[in-house]
């Protein structure tokens, strides 16, 4: 099916200037994008955003990190294209994530109390239903 997933380069790949990078490997992969803007979260977008994580150790530390600086947020569209960003994203920890992906290329561990992973990308439909509601709410 043709499917919509929402995608955010997060504020480590933004201030790293990793955008156009990672907008050139979502583009060549073939998948087109519905919605791409340049914003700063707040915390009511990231309470919602990340419901699921909280109470987690890294809750905290998570959402500052999210506060830290810009994200681009974007919309993407094509057939399969959440299993499919998600296998160009990589493994969540970008020491282990293979080489090839987003993470396993351009990613690594800073020491930092979050993993600093350079992109998020919806894991389901529900999620992504959900996360294009919260981030693009006139595209939902
Ligand atoms: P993501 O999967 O986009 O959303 C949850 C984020 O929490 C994840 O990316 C990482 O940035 C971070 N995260 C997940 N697990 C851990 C962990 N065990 N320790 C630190 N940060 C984590």
């Amino acid at each position: 099916d043709v499917q919509r997933s929402l995608v955010l380069v997060k504020p480590d790949g933004v201030r790293r200037g990793l955008s156009g990078e990672i907008l050139r490997r979502i583009e060549a992969k073939g998948y087109t994008l519905a919605a791409v803007e340049l914003r700063t979260a707040t915390s009511e977008i990231l309470a919602a955003h990340y419901a699921e994580h909280e109470g987690k150790p890294f809750y905290g530390p998570l959402v500052e990190f999210m506060l830290s600086g810009p994200v681009l947020a974007m919309v993407i569209e094509g057939q399969r294209c959440i299993e499919g960003f998600r296998s160009l994203a990589g493994a969540t920890d970008p020491t282990v994530a293979a080489p090839g992906t987003i993470r396993g290329d351009l990613g690594r561990d800073w020491g930092l109390a979050v993993q600093q992973n350079l992109v998020h990308g919806s894991d389901s439909e529900e999620s992504a239903a959900r996360e294009i509601g919260i981030w693009f709410a006139d595209l939902a």
